[in-house]
């Protein structure tokens, strides 16, 4: 799959001399803006908030400006290549969309509309394990296109394994373990919206269509896990109807079932498990054939033990900001990790990606590639598959131009010297 930014920057233009302007902001931060205008109240909060007072997305944008890019000249750049290999997937760019979850709450067709953007661009999607539609329905619509399983490590192993055999059968070619959100961070726009998207049932549709979570449905929860006991109220009559709607099935088939309720309990009490620790990884290696990509990565040691526990990939990031407040960003913790490594497996970063200058910057110094969360989901917002169609060429266009003037034609020149550090 190839990519042209000249084309592109050619039908923006060309749009514009008869009068349609781009259907999203091609700014990647003014998006946000534009999706607040049009998404509910919660769900923006849900999607653009981060931990505590939000330092850590702040950071994360700062540290890109802790290096500077110094373009060199004339040396032909009029044929360039941003094409990756990446566990066996050739990319166009390097770039892959990192897994968001309940997307459904900015647009119908959630999902299903990311694959199909992500796979017209041949652009690897990251299937989020807090999916709003099953990876087996997303698969379906991706023809060969890169596709990678993202994994919360659940409470029940039996339900990890089902997930990793599944993410096998839907073609994926990595499965990336998110470490960083064993517990979920203190968001206080969510606290005060006093709202969490799962209770309604959304964001569940990788356990509600899973076979070993059907079987745990019916086992007793828990009695440790936290238990919601909400007053029934008006409001609360409208959620249990929406989580109605939310099961497979939908509202009239699931009227008189127990079952969405259910799937929520369950849920809450298994989703995640803190105890988790280094010597469980053992247990993916025996459960799957796929490389295993640690995401949340953000200490050089923790790098070097991701290697000694034989993992095949790391993506340094803090969750866009979401877990812990006042966190390092993520590309300044970018030369350590990637010194300790030493090339002996990719390394990805993500976590305030937003522009091809950051990407240059992190392949400069050593990245195999970026992924990109909140952006995309605000094009999906404000136009569906389109939207992410455009905020992902527009990253992609960005890239390429930015590697032609500053004199590289293709990746393996994107070297450390094209930057400066910045001294204050
Ligand atoms: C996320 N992220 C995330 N990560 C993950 O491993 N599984 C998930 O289900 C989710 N869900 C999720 C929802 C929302 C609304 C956001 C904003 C983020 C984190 C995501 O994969 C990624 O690390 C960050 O979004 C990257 O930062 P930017 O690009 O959003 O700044």
């Amino acid at each position: 799959m190839s990519f042209y930014a000249g084309e592109r920057q050619q039908k923006i233009y060309s749009s514009g001399a008869s009068g349609k302007r781009p259907i999203v902001p091609v700014d990647l931060t003014q998006l946000e803006e534009a999706a607040r205008k049009k998404v509910p109240a919660k769900a923006f909060a849900y999607i653009a908030g981060g931990a505590g007072i939000g330092q850590t997305i702040q950071n994360n944008r700062t540290a890109f400006q802790s290096y500077e890019i110094i373009p060199r000249m004339l040396r032909d750049v009029s044929v360039r290549n941003t094409s990756v290999e990446l566990f066996g997937d050739k990319l166009p760019s390097p770039l892959l969309t990192s897994p968001v979850g309940v997307l459904e709450m900015v647009h119908p067709r959630a999902d299903i509309a990311l694959a199909e953007a992500t796979s017209s661009l041949g652009v690897p999607m990251i299937f989020s394990n807090q999916a709003s539609r099953p990876m087996e329905d997303c698969a379906a619509k991706m023809g060969d296109s890169p596709r990678w399983f993202q994994l919360y490590w659940s409470k029940s192993n039996d339900l990890v394994a089902s997930l990793l055999k599944r993410a096998e059968a839907s073609g994926c070619s990595a499965i990336a373990v998110t470490l960083d959100t064993t517990i979920l961070g203190w968001r206080i726009r969510d606290l005060d919206q006093a709202y969490l998207p799962f209770l309604e049932g959304k964001g569940i549709a990788q356990y509600t269509s899973d076979p070993v979570f059907q079987r745990l449905m019916d086992e007793p929860d828990d009695p440790n896990a936290p238990q919601l006991k909400p007053k029934v109220t008006l409001h609360l009559l409208k959620t249990v109807m929406q989580m109605k709607k939310n099961y497979p099935g939908g509202f009239w088939k699931n009227l008189r079932s127990d079952r969405p309720l259910k799937a929520v309990r369950k849920f809450t009490s298994i989703y995640s498990r803190p105890s988790i620790k280094w010597e469980e990884l053992k247990f993916l290696r025996e459960h799957t054939k796929l490389p295993i990509v640690l995401k949340g990565i953000l200490h050089p040691d923790d790098a070097q033990k991701a290697l000694d526990y034989g993992m095949d990939g790391l993506i340094v990031s803090n969750h866009g900001g979401r877990q812990v407040d006042g966190a390092v960003g993520t590309f300044t913790m970018l030369p350590e990790i990637i010194k300790v490594v030493d090339d002996r497996v990719p390394v990805l970063l993500d976590s305030g990606v937003r522009s091809g200058s950051d990407m240059f910057k992190a392949i400069a110094l050593g990245a195999k590639a970026v992924c990109i969360g909140r952006p995309y989901a605000y094009g999906l917002a404000l136009a569906g598959a389109a939207g992410v169609t455009e905020v992902l060429s527009n990253l992609m266009a960005d890239f390429e131009l930015n590697m032609a003037l500053s004199g590289c034609t293709s990746i393996k020149e994107i070297t450390p010297d094209t930057l400066r550090k910045v001294r204050y």
